[in-house]
C-alpha cells in the first residue's frame, strides 16, 4: 500500500533551474517497439526513472526481451522472444501496457493481453486499435477478460482511416505495420511529437516510414529490424508542469533539456496570462512570474498541436488565483476532472458541468489535506499547492511517480518547502 506523502509549505517563491526529464509518452511505445528488434541491442538514451518506464521494462524481461538500466539509459536486446503474454499483474502496474498489443503481435504472430478496462480518466476503449489490427489481418477474440491476437498468416498491410487521431492506435498500428507484408496507410493519424519520435527511432532501426507529423503516416514493412541508439524526446507535460508551478508560486525558472517548439499553444497561453516566457538556446526556456495573473478566458483541449488534455489540470492550477473567469472545455477525456473536488478543498471557485469547467479565480488558496487522483490531477495539486498559504499534504502520490522523476527533489532545489514522507 503506498503510504507516502508530499508536504508542502506553500507561499515560497521559487528561483533556479530544473532538468526536465525524457518523455514517459515517448519511452513506452520506444520501448515496446525494442520488442520488434531481431538483432542486436537497442540503447535508448534520457530514458526517465518512473514507476511506469520499470512497469514496461519488466513486462519486456517477461516476454524475452531483455531490458536493463544503466544510468538514464536502458539496453534492451530481443534476440529471443519466448513468450506473447502479458500477464493480469503486469497488466495492472501499467494501464497504458495496450501499446504492447502491435508490436508483440507483429513480431511473433500472436499476443494475449488481459483487457485494459477502464482508468482513472474514465472508460479507456480500444475499439479502434482493434478495429485498425483486424483490417491488418489479425484475429482478435475477447475472452473471459482477456484479448487473444493472432495473426496466422501474417500481418499484411491496410488502408486504414482512424474516427479519432488516437495517440495509442496510432502508435499500434505503425509498431504492427513495420514488419507486415506491404504497406499500411493510415488516415487521420495522431500528430503528437511522441509519434514522431517513435518513427525516428524505428527508421533508424530500419523501418520505412513517411509522414509522421501530418495526418496520412505511410509504412512500408521490411523483413527485419536492427538495433540502435537513440535519445528520447524530452517530457513537455513535465515542461509544462514545471511552468504551471512557477505560475502558482512566483518567481523565476530556467527549464533545461526541453524542446519549446513542442509546447506550441501551452507558452503563449501562458504569456496572455501575463507570465514572462522566453526561449533561448536550443533547449532552454525562461519564465518570470511577478504579482496576480490574468485568467486566460476559455480553454478547449484538443488532440495535437492543439491545448493538450495533459496539461489542462495544471493550467486550471494557475487559473484559480488569477484575476477573471476561464471556461476549460475538455474534449479528449470524459473523467478529467477529479482534481477538482480537491482543489475546491483549497478554497477555489470551480463550476463543473459535463465537459466544461468554470474557474472563477480567488484571492488566495489555503492548504490542506489532499488526495491525488490521477497523475496530472495529482501534479496540478502540487501546483496549487506551492502557491498556497500554509501546509498541504498530498497522499495517494503512486499516481505522481508515475510521469515524474522525483518531482519534490525538483522542487526543492529551485527554493520550494516539499518534502516526501
Ligand atoms: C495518450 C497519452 C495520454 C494523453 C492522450 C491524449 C500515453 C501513454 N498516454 O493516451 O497521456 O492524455 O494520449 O493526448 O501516451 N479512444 C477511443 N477508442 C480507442 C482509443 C481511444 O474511443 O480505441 C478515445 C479515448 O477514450 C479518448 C481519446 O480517444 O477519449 C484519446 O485517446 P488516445 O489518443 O488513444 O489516448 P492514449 O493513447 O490512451
Amino acid at each position: 500500500m503506498d503510504t507516502q506523502k508530499l508536504m508542502i509549505v506553500g507561499g515560497k517563491r521559487i528561483e533556479g533551474e530544473i532538468r526536465v526529464h525524457g518523455a514517459k509518452n515517448s519511452a513506452l511505445p520506444l520501448l515496446s517497439a525494442a520488442a520488434l528488434i531481431a538483432d542486436g541491442e537497442c540503447i535508448l538514451h534520457n530514458c526517465p526513472r518512473l514507476t511506469d518506464v520499470d512497469a514496461a521494462c519488466r513486462i519486456l524481461n517477461h516476454i524475452g526481451v531483455k531490458c536493463k538500466r544503466d544510468g538514464s539509459s536502458v539496453i534492451t536486446a530481443a534476440d529471443n522472444i519466448t513468450c506473447h503474454e502479458v500477464p493480469v499483474k503486469l497488466m495492472r502496474e501499467m494501464r497504458s501496457s495496450i501499446v504492447f498489443l502491435g508490436a508483440v503481435l507483429g513480431r511473433t504472430g500472436q499476443c494475449r493481453l488481459s483487457f485494459p478496462g477502464g482508468c482513472e480518466l474514465g472508460p479507456r476503449p480500444i475499439d479502434l486499435h482493434i478495429a485498425a489490427l483486424r483490417e491488418m489481418g489479425a484475429e482478435i477474440r475477447e475472452e473471459h477478460g482477456y484479448l487473444e491476437c493472432s495473426a496466422p498468416d501474417g500481418l499484411k498491410g491496410a488502408d486504414i482511416s482512424l474516427t479519432f487521431p488516437s495517440v495509442g492506435a496510432t502508435e499500434n498500428i505503425i509498431l504492427a505495420a513495420v514488419l507486415a507484408k506491404g504497406t499500411t496507410l493510415i488516415h487521420n493519424a495522431a500528430r503528437e511529437p511522441e509519434i514522431a519520435d517513435l518513427t525516428e527511432f524505428l527508421t533508424k532501426c530500419g523501418a520505412k516510414i513517411k509522414g509522421a507529423g501530418s495526418d496520412v503516416i505511410t509504412v512500408e514493412g521490411v523483413e527485419k529490424l536492427h538495433g540502435c541508439e537513440h535519445s528520447v524526446i524530452p517530457d513537455r507535460i513535465a515542461a509544462a508542469t514545471y511552468l504551471c508551478c512557477a505560475a502558482c508560486a512566483g518567481g523565476e525558472l530556467v527549464l533545461s533539456g526541453v524542446n519549446a517548439e513542442h509546447l506550441g499553444v501551452v507558452i503563449p497561453l501562458m504569456q496572455t496570462m501575463g507570465c514572462r516566457i522566453y526561449t533561448f538556446g536550443r533547449d532552454s526556456i525562461y519564465i518570470n512570474v511577478r504579482g496576480r495573473l490574468k485568467a486566460p478566458l476559455t480553454i478547449r483541449t484538443m488532440p495535437y498541436p492543439g491545448f493538450p488534455t495533459d496539461a489542462q489540470a495544471l493550467i486550471m492550477a494557475a487559473c484559480t488565483c488569477a484575476d477573471g473567469i476561464t471556461v476549460f472545455v475538455e474534449n479528449i477525456f470524459e473523467n478529467r476532472y477529479r482534481h477538482v473536488s480537491e482543489l475546491l478543498r483549497m478554497g477555489c471557485s470551480i463550476k463543473v458541468e459535463g465537459k466544461v469547467a468554470i474557474v472563477q479565480g480567488v484571492k488566495r488558496l489555503s492548504g490542506t489535506e489532499l488526495v491525488a487522483t490521477d497523475l496530472r490531477g495529482g501534479a496540478a495539486l502540487v501546483a496549487a499547492a506551492l502557491g498556497a498559504e500554509g501546509v498541504s499534504v498530498i497522499s495517494e502520490i503512486h499516481h505522481i511517480d508515475r510521469g515524474y522523476e522525483n518531482i519534490e527533489q525538483a522542487l526543492r532545489s529551485v527554493g520550494a518547502d516539499i518534502k516526501r514522507k
